[in-house]
């Protein structure tokens, strides 16, 4: 098993990425973010390492005021309602913070804005100047997700400002055909704004230098994610926004007024706001500079893949510019940032606005923590995407967990209390330890390894193995038999299911907390394992040897661990998918709540097979003119390889139609034909956005390529 790092660190700081108070966290953000880090934080304290996990709310960006309006209410309604809403689900999930925050604190505005200022005062920053859609009735500039329109491409009149929901294509408010402000139902005007932009090339270097530095242990996804952009070459990123919700511009000048960071500039540094909450919070208010200032301090950031570049590039290029030209004060890159892939919910993504979702709390409302983590685990969508299904649910929770692990601890428990008065009857040697046919150290080194690099589906899966082996060992040694012809070999069985009931408590624990501490508790101990874990009484180390002497008095109480669940348990829930399936089918769909459009900045993943399917091909334009009452809109006549099609597009605001006779375009010519503004368009033609809002062509060379494949 290769090192993962050679560095040794003191102490490790795990943050999970802040969830958007904006709505309810559902299975797929356990099962990415949540449920992971949780499981390597409880591993770490059983190891007896200094650990604290920090997460918290997100509760700036515009999906929060859109919601707020919706709803007629103030935004930081919203967030109260979310905020607590979700670090009550996380309570009952065993999720295990040191520290939840929230970004709309006083001490979290503090930090965000001790950061611009370092930034600014440096000179890092762009400013630019820069021309945005307006409400003049409503008196505010309106973000992209504000503005409505007719879709260049589709012709849905209803486009929002960042994409077109019918056709999922990408745009922006300015290629919407007659633009409409969502607050006022009014054309929005053009107007000049100021905005502080992060020059991200800046650190391309630096930023380089640091991916290259953990391209070995970090994951692959992550690693590729981040060269991908790098590749491109890093641009600047606007920093700023004309909202009334977030931080506010932290600088007296009458040109920050009305503005806010964005989002996502906060939010990264919402990590170290919470931690010196966290620190403040125990009474040591510089404590939280040994964790985010101090080389001996390992920091993890747990995300899904969508955040990945905001972790890899954006939030390490921030630390930069903080840190240049610094000697004190400095701060540490992350160590690691271990991404997921999503977890699909039967098999179809979760999706929050079409209501296609197990909410956290819903779940926990029905069933046990334990069964959920335990089946999330199992299915941890370490390497690639991976599937939340109700039958497996019970498949496990029944095979694994009900028949299996909690059979044996019981069996193990009962049998001890009504043959042997309760006590452990016999001293585990170490050759009877090898009695299961357990490998122990190799099982233990990989068990270790497995927590230890993130590989948690594995970890779970070994120590259910360890069960497995349990139960076959007390079913084949018949104790029930043995005590009638051989007392002490019954004896020595019992002793040693006893230690192996121990032994799984404390693998199993940074998954099932709770059942682990049941188990402890039956086995005798007065104190939670949770307590014991922090007076030092039980340790990972425990695990590998039997600890339970002969004589050793258990509590005498036995208890079914895991109740079976039921077709008629799961019965509604699987109706529940269905009728939904069948909304979505029908294009009945739930009203789709806002998303914050700007993620990764990519659209969502497609198959390589998938992108075969689009047809593109070299085209020249013969014709052009101007479409009548559609300002954006030019109709092109362009000749593909032997055909001649017509095509519309929203280019209007960006060429003059004699500039673009002629040229050579690219045009995806297997696009089923639409009709746009009564007009037929057989295709669509490819162009870039430009800083200055224009359409550039991408255009192809050559003499002879009309009608080629372009690929
Ligand atoms: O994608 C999201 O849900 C973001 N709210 C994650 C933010 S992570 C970090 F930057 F705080
Ligand atoms: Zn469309």
């Amino acid at each position: 098993m290769c090192s993962r790092t050679s560095k040794q660190f003191s102490r490790t700081l795990v943050t999970t990425a802040l969830p958007y108070a904006n709505g309810p966290v559902h299975l797929g953000h356990l099962a990415g973010v949540y449920l992971p880090a949780d499981i390597y934080v409880r591993f770490k304290r059983l190891r007896g390492e200094e650990v604290i996990h920090i997460g918290g709310s997100d509760e700036h960006g515009v999906p929060i005021t859109i919601t707020a309006d919706r709803e007629g209410i103030d935004p930081q309604k919203v967030v109260d309602r979310y905020h607590a809403m979700n670090l009550d689900s996380f309570r009952r999930c065993g999720i295990s913070f040191d520290y939840y925050g929230r970004t709309s604190s006083k001490l979290h505005y503090e930090t965000a804005s001790d950061f611009f200022r370092e930034i600014d005062r440096k000179g890092i920053f762009v400013k630019k100047k820069e021309q945005h859609f307006f409400d003049p009735r409503a008196g505010r500039f309106l973000s992209d997700r504000y503005v409505t329109g007719t879709c260049p491409q589709c012709g849905n009149p209803e486009a929002n400002g960042d994409q077109c929901e019918q056709c999922g294509t990408h745009l922006s408010p300015r290629e919407l055909l007659d633009p409409r402000s969502k607050l006022s139902d009014e054309a929005p005007v053009l107007r000049e704004t100021l905005h502080w932009y992060f020059p991200l090339g800046r650190f391309q270097k630096k930023l380089e230098e640091y991916v290259d530095r953990h391209a070995v242990e970090w994951r692959t996804n992550v690693v590729n994610y981040s060269r991908t952009w790098l590749k491109q070459g890093l641009n600047d990123r606007a920093i700023t926004r004309d909202l009334a919700w977030g931080v506010p511009v932290p600088l007296d000048t009458g040109e920050a007024e009305g503005k806010v960071l964005y989002v996502w500039f906060d939010a990264v540094l919402g990590y170290i706001s919470f931690t010196r909450a966290w620190a403040a919070g125990r009474g040591e208010p510089e404590l939280w500079r040994e964790y985010w200032q101090s080389p001996d301090a390992r920091i993890v950031h747990f995300i899904g893949k969508d955040n990945v570049v905001f972790h890899t590039l954006m939030f390490p290029a921030i630390l930069m510019a903080w840190n240049e030209g610094r000697t004190s004060e400095v701060y540490t890159l992350a160590d690691n940032v271990p991404a997921s892939e999503f977890m699909n919910f039967e098999g179809r993504k979760f999706s929050k606005s079409r209501n296609y979702a197990v909410y956290l709390g819903e779940f926990l409302d029905r069933f046990p923590a334990d069964t959920l983590r335990y089946t999330v685990a199992m299915n941890y969508p370490e390497n690639k995407d991976s599937d939340f299904s109700w039958t497996d649910f019970q498949n496990r929770t029944n095979g694994e967990l009900a028949d299996t692990l909690g059979n044996f601890i019981k069996r193990s428990v009962d049998f001890t209390n009504s043959k042997f008065g309760g006590r452990v009857p016999h001293q585990c040697s170490s050759e009877d330890w090898k009695a299961p046919g357990i490998e122990w150290d190799d099982c233990f080194e990989r068990l270790q390894q497995a927590y230890e690099q993130f590989h948690f589906r594995e970890a779970t899966a070994l120590g259910m193995e360890i069960a497995r082996a349990a139960n076959r060992f007390l079913t084949d040694s018949e104790p029930w038999k043995a005590l009638k012809t051989d007392r002490a070999a019954a004896a020595r069985t019992m002793a040693l299911s006893l230690n192996l009931c121990h032994t799984l408590a404390i693998v199993l624990y940074p998954v099932i907390p709770e059942t682990a501490d049941r188990i402890y508790r039956m086995l005798g101990f007065s104190e939670s394992l949770e307590d014991a874990l922090k007076n030092g009484d039980v340790r990972w180390s425990m695990a590998a040897e039997p600890r339970l002497p002969e004589g050793h008095l258990l509590s005498g109480e036995s208890e079914i661990l895991f109740s079976k669940i039921s077709d008629s348990d799961i019965a509604p829930e699987l109706e529940k998918i269905e009728k939904l399936l069948a909304n979505i089918g029908n294009g009945e769909e739930q009203p789709r709540e806002a998303v914050e459009p700007e993620d990764s900045g990519f659209s969502p993943e497609i198959a390589y097979d998938e992108f075969l399917k689009v047809d593109l091909r070299a085209a020249t334009v013969l014709e052009c003119e101007k479409v009548k009452r559609a300002d954006k809109l030019l109709r092109l006549q362009v000749r593909v390889g032997g055909e001649t099609r017509q095509v519309l597009a929203g280019l209007a605001g960006s060429y003059r139609p004699e500039d673009l006779v002629g040229r050579q375009v690219v045009m995806v010519a297997n696009l089923a034909e639409r009709r746009i503004r009564g007009e037929i368009s057989q295709g669509m033609i490819l162009a870039a956005e430009g800083n200055d809002g224009k359409l550039q062509l991408v255009e192809v060379g050559g003499d002879d390529v009309n009608g080629k494949r372009v690929q």
